[in-house]
């Protein structure tokens, strides 16, 4: 009995406790439907999902940008800082759908772009960014644009993704351009083998990233690490189709920061092309690539499981002559 009391108290305690937390919790909510979005994957949320960022940037409290199950049709579109808080959750139960006609993205860069924001985290959802089409049409050598990257972050800072699905991007899936500290994780990124140019996560110009749990398959290279790439980890991955896990292409110029401190470890591979791929074209720069670490890969059914090559010349077509290039600290450690 006393014992039963006791329980029974403590339970009050603790539901007053947490009632007390959540109203303490200064946490502002803005659900897209507010601002006018519509889930029904025809009515175009653009303007309303501008305006829920503005709300959530503008506000000097954390916020959380809630987009609930449905299809929503955007456009190419920017979230900018300066925010007002350095908290913004993008909590998404719905899917982004980019606009079917390749043409209404036209030459953008990106469709979803970060630009210069600090402590954003995008929490489930998914990204249908509609490639199919433009692929064929690359594929039949027709005039059309490169096409946009689905999601980008440049000059960002404090970054999450976790157990977003990126579907069918039409140039890369995911980038991280001049940013710091980014966490990756329980993210898929799905596109067609013989997709063109849709790498799922590339990293350059950033420092301290995190990949983990995460399953790639495409078309193109699974993660990509470009030039003043620094404190990369990249853990639990899987790769396949595509192209592996491949630092570079770097020495494109002669003026370039190197890729340092790169952990690569228990990845897994299955039917890509390459499995752990550093590549430097055979120009003069100064590049260079130094503290890598490859650890327990499992390769299954890999054409090149691991490949260094330093006179890289895609298409044999006007091909630099060769200049030795530094690898400095290279290890390879195998399981
Ligand atoms: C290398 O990167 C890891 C994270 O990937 C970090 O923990 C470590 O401190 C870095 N080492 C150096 C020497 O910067
Ligand atoms: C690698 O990751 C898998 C899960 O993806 C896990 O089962 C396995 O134990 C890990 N291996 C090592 C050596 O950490």
């Amino acid at each position: 009995m006393a014992i039963r009391f006791f329980s029974t108290h403590l339970y009050w305690s603790l539901l007053i406790l947490s009632i007390y937390l959540h109203a303490s919790d200064a946490t502002q909510n803005y659900n897209v439907l507010k601002f006018g979005a519509k889930g029904n994957g025809v009515t175009d949320s653009t303007q309303a999902f501008i305006k829920a960022w503005a709300a959530a940037c503008g506000s000097e409290e954390s916020t959380t940008i809630y987009v609930p199950k449905g299809r929503y049709l955007l456009g190419s579109m920017a979230f900018k800082g300066d925010c007002k808080n350095s908290d913004i959750k993008i909590h998404i139960d719905g899917t982004l759908v980019a606009p079917a006609d390749y043409r209404i993205l036209g030459q953008a860069d990106n469709w979803l772009s970060f630009e210069g924001v600090s402590g954003v985290s995008i929490i489930g959802g998914a990204l249908d960014a509609k490639g199919t089409a433009l692929w064929n049409y690359k594929e039949k050598g027709t005039k059309c644009p490169n096409g946009a990257t689905s999601l980008s972050f440049t000059n960002s800072n404090n970054i999450k993704i976790n157990g977003l699905l990126s579907l069918n991007s039409r140039m890369f899936h995911i980038v991280f351009n001049g940013c710091q500290n980014v966490r990756v994780e329980g993210v898929r990124v799905i596109a067609a083998g013989d997709s063109p140019n849709t790498d799922g996560i590339h990293v350059q110009l950033t420092r301290n990233v995190m990949i983990k749990s995460s399953s790639i398959k495409t078309g193109d290279d699974c993660i990509s690490i470009g030039p003043r790439t620094k404190n990369l980890w990249v853990e639990r991955v899987t790769c396949g189709p595509g192209h592996g896990i491949s630092i570079g292409s770097l020495a494109k110029d002669m003026d370039e920061e190197g890729v340092q401190n790169v952990t690569i470890k228990n990845t897994t591979f299955i039917g890509t092309q390459n499995g752990l791929r550093i590549k430097s074209w055979a120009r003069p720069s100064n590049g260079f690539v130094q503290g890598i670490r490859f650890i327990d890969a499992v390769m299954r059914n890999v054409q090149n499981p691991i490949i260094i090559d330093q006179n890289y010349c895609p298409h044999n077509l006007n091909c630099p002559g060769q200049v030795r290039k530094s690898l400095k600290l290279f290890t390879i450690i195998e399981d």
